[in-house]
């Protein structure tokens, strides 16, 4: 069986992400997508809120699957035996990073670990968690940016600050 981890901190989950997840899903036979659970980071929503946003996301997809972790991915990707992990390119700019990221994880990993990219649909290639947070704390339309259950939830967490 052909399986992958689609790592990330989906804080928020974009449409962008979304898009990743189901190309990934036709491609491979089971797909995680492992919640990053980073405590240097204070993030929008909580580990188990993004974990809970992308089961809710991903339900009609039968071979995603969605978890947590925290540490090194390729310690994480070592013990639940994914020797993939897809990552999303949307531009050039995202590549030095990405890049990095895969080039450690196969360092880290003595080759174990490989990184397969697929690139972002250009409908989606303006998309940043980032920027859908900044749009949203000004009160701006991220109606385009994120599934449609989402957007209350992300407005509810500016309103209550
Ligand atoms: O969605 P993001 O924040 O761009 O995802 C980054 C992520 C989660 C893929 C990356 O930070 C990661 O894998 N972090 C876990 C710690 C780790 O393994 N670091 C070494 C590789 S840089």
């Amino acid at each position: 069986m052909k399986k992958a981890i689609y790592p990330g901190s989906f804080d928020p989950l974009t449409l962008g992400h979304l898009d990743i997840i189901k190309r990934a899903a036709d491609i491979f036979d089971e797909l995680t997508v492992g919640v990053l659970d980073n405590h240097a980071k204070t993030p929008l929503f909580s580990v188990e809120e993004r974990v809970n946003i992308l089961k809710e996301a991903t339900k009609d997809i039968s071979n995603v699957r969605v978890e947590s972790f925290s540490g090194l991915l390729v310690d994480y990707a070592k013990q639940n035996g994914y020797h993939v992990s897809v990552r999303g390119l949307r531009a050039i700019t995202d590549f030095e990073y990405e890049l990095q990221i895969a080039q450690t994880n196969k360092m880290l990993s003595a080759g174990a670990l490989d990184t397969m990219f697929l690139t972002s649909d250009v409908e989606y290639s303006y998309l940043s968690s980032s920027g859908v947070k900044e749009i949203a704390s000004f009160g701006g339309d991220i109606s385009h940016c994120v599934p449609a259950f989402e957007i209350d939830m992300i407005y509810a967490k500016y309103n209550n600050k």
